[in-house]
Formats: C-alpha cells, sequence, structure tokens
C-alpha cells in the first residue's frame, strides 16, 4: 500500500504560534510510519515557508517556546503543496485556524483535515459565533459588541446598526446591561490572549484598549459563574461527542499561562457531573458544531452555572490544543481511542469530506 503524503503545517503568522509548534510536534511523534510519508513545513512569524530537511525521527516534541531546527525555506510553496495527498494543518489562531490557509487548499482541491472555510472562519471570529448561537438558540452569556479604532469606539447592536459612542459611554452602558465583573476580548482571539477580566468601569476601559491591541473588534461579556467544561466532536456529518472533561483553572480564570505555563491547572475527565448533564452538553456540542458548519474535528467550551445548573456555550476550537495531554486528545482517549488512532480517523475524515455516510 502506498503511503499518504501527510503535510503537517504548523507555526504560523499568529499569537498561537509556539503553541503550535508543540502540538505539531506531539502529532508528527504519534502519525503511524506504516501508513504515512510524513511532511513537516513550518511556517514562521512572518509568513515565510520551510520544510523539515532531516530524518523524521529526529523530531522531538518541544515544549511552548522552544524551535524547531534543520530547516531550510520553501522554495516554492504551491508545488510542494501540491505534492501531498493531505494537508494537516496544525495551526492555531489568525491565517491558519480562521478560512484563510483552509482556501488555499480549497484553490489547490487538496485535502486537508479539520473545518472549511467557513467553519473555520466562523469560529475564529467570536462576535460571529454569538450570531450563529443565537440563531441556533443555544445559551450564551449576554454580552455587547464595539468596534474600535484608535479613540473611535462604536457600539453595534443586533441588527448590525453602528453607533459612534465615547468609551466613556460604553463603559455606563455596560455598567447598566452586564454589570461587573465582565471579559473583555478581541473578537478574534485564542489562547486567551488579549483577554482581561474588569471589575469596574476603569479597568473595563484599559481592558477594552488592551484589547485593541489585538482586533478593531471587542466583545464585552457578562462574567459566568461556574465551572468550565469542555467536550470533543469528530466527524462530518455523522458527529459524535465524547463526556465532557473539566478545566480547573490555577489562576482566577482561564489565563494563557494558566493554559500553558502553570503546572497546578488540572482537568478533570470525565467532569464529575450527572450523567443527564453530561448527556445534554454531549447533544449541544454536536448541535453547535452542525451549526457553525463543522467538519472534522472540534472542542466545544462550555459553562455550567453555579446558581442554576444552565448549560451555557462559550467557543468552538476548529484545531483545538493537540498536545498528549491536552483535552481533545484527552477525553479521546478517554472513550477508547488511542492518539494514533485519533490522528487516523482525522485523515480518513479529511479524505471524506462530501461523503453523506
Ligand atoms: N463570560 C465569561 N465568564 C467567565 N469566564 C470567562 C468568560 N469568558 C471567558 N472566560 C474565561 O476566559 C477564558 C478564555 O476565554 P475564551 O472565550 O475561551 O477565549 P479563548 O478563545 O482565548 O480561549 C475562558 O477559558 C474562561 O476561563
Ligand atoms: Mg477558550
Amino acid at each position: 500500500m502506498n503511503k499518504i503524503k501527510l503535510g503537517v503545517i504548523f507555526g504560523g503568522m499568529s499569537t498561537e504560534h509556539d503553541v503550535s509548534i508543540v502540538s505539531a510536534t506531539s502529532i508528527i511523534k504519534n502519525l503511524n510510519r506504516e501508513k504515512y510519508e510524513i511532511l513537516p513545513i513550518y511556517i514562521d512569524n512572518e509568513g515565510k515557508w520551510y520544510k523539515y530537511t532531516k530524518n523524521i525521527e529526529e523530531i522531538e516534541i518541544l515544549k511552548v517556546g522552544e524551535k524547531l531546527d534543520n530547516i531550510e525555506p520553501l522554495e516554492n510553496v504551491i508545488d510542494y503543496l501540491r505534492k501531498l495527498d493531505v494537508a494537516f494543518p496544525v495551526l492555531h489562531g489568525l491565517y491558519g485556524e480562521d478560512g484563510t490557509i483552509q482556501g488555499l487548499f480549497e484553490l489547490l482541491k487538496l485535502k486537508y483535515v479539520g473545518c472549511k472555510v467557513l467553519g473555520s472562519s466562523i469560529c475564529m471570529d467570536k462576535a460571529y459565533t454569538k450570531v450563529i448561537f443565537n440563531k441556533a438558540k443555544i445559551s450564551q452569556a449576554k454580552y455587547i459588541y464595539i468596534k474600535a479604532k484608535g479613540d473611535d469606539y462604536r457600539y453595534i447592536n443586533n441588527n448590525f446598526d453602528e453607533q459612534k459612542l465615547t468609551l466613556e459611554e460604553i463603559s455606563k452602558k455596560v455598567k447598566e446591561e452586564l454589570g461587573f465583573p465582565v471579559f473583555v476580548k478581541p473578537s478574534n482571539s485564542g489562547s486567551s490572549v488579549g483577554i482581561e477580566k474588569a471589575n469596574n468601569e476603569e479597568k473595563l476601559k484599559q481592558a477594552i484598549k488592551y484589547a485593541q491591541k489585538f482586533d478593531t473588534k471587542i466583545l464585552i461579556e457578562e462574567e459566568i459563574i461556574g465551572r468550565e467544561v469542555e467536550c470533543a466532536v469528530l466527524g462530518n456529518e455523522n458527529v459524535e461527542a465524547t463526556c465532557v472533561g473539566e478545566i480547573l483553572p490555577a489562576e482566577e480564570f482561564y489565563t494563557f499561562d494558566a493554559k500553558y505555563k502553570n503546572a497546578q491547572s488540572r482537568v478533570v475527565i470525565p467532569a464529575q457531573i450527572s450523567k443527564e448533564k453530561q448527556e445534554e452538553i454531549k447533544k449541544l456540542a454536536i448541535k453547535a458544531f452542525k451549526a457553525v458548519d463543522g467538519k472534522g474535528l472540534s472542542r466545544v467550551d462550555f459553562f455550567i452555572k453555579k446558581d442554576t445548573e444552565e448549560v451555557i456555550i462559550n467557543e468552538i476550537n476548529t484545531l483545538p490544543g493537540f498536545t498528549q495531554i491536552s483535552m481533545y486528545p484527552k477525553l479521546w482517549e478517554n472513550s477508547g481511542i488511542s492518539y494514533t488512532e485519533l490522528l487516523d480517523r482525522l485523515v480518513d475524515l479529511a479524505c471524506r469530506v462530501g461523503d453523506v455516510s
């Protein structure tokens, strides 16, 4: 049997560049050598593409901040991509998880792992994910959506009408409509980069200015007090979901450091919640994945409210963290699918996009 030429693409021009390297080296280490000819492809922060020059067995799983050696620039990216049977974009965030690289694969008629252009772009942009969740009637945190460019602030209502407001007026609106604390998020964010919790108007204004460094679209959300749980989904048309895992962040919320640097952060699989809640969340995860036109894989994140136990959706990650200790592969492992087998399933799903079964 001919081996599948699998391009594992990683790094990329997003704030999650380093995390992508860790995910990708874990994937490379665990891919079945019998089935795949693995071609690692690295994209640097500026968008330059490189190929790996040594024997694949020399690649070790890297830690956040470490870089891959033995790479050389790709002279012709398009020609190189055309040689592949399947691409596996192990890229988190902008230019990788947002539909842009997926568009390139579509143009080349190259099969690829994960969500397509539409699903990827909806899920990358929190403001637009909210619109779809709202349409699907899945409960979510109340929020205010603004656009910010320098000192120009615009409030965007549910009908997408824009109203120019001062930062002061926005902060009054937040106080009246959401109360404090709130979470301020760049609409295009990931790994908690650019996200801050604000307990008062002063901090809110600072947090908005900070979020502006990452995006012109900003969401301000009411705080959901409760447990943070995540569910893994897999499939194109017939979508399966795992049990739910719980995040126990070591910091006030699940910040970048709590995710990748603080060893005290823990995950509990399965989450200690009732069977009924597990089932409810699994169903919602599949519904949300389908609503955003998800394909292949996603991790769907929720809160369970402390007071009412209501399930609130937070977001969908179309290329979730993929190290051996990441929630997504761990959830599948708990369901009896090993990391290596999971990768086989993903490549197989990439080859079968468009099939109805
Ligand atoms: N509305 C909210 N209420 C409570 N905590 C929140 C809220 N929104 C975000 N958080 C906290 O911030 C973290 C990061 O926010 P999230 O929307 O998941 O962004 P990212 O895409 O960067 O992961 C969450 O994992 C959670 O700990
Ligand atoms: Mg998140």
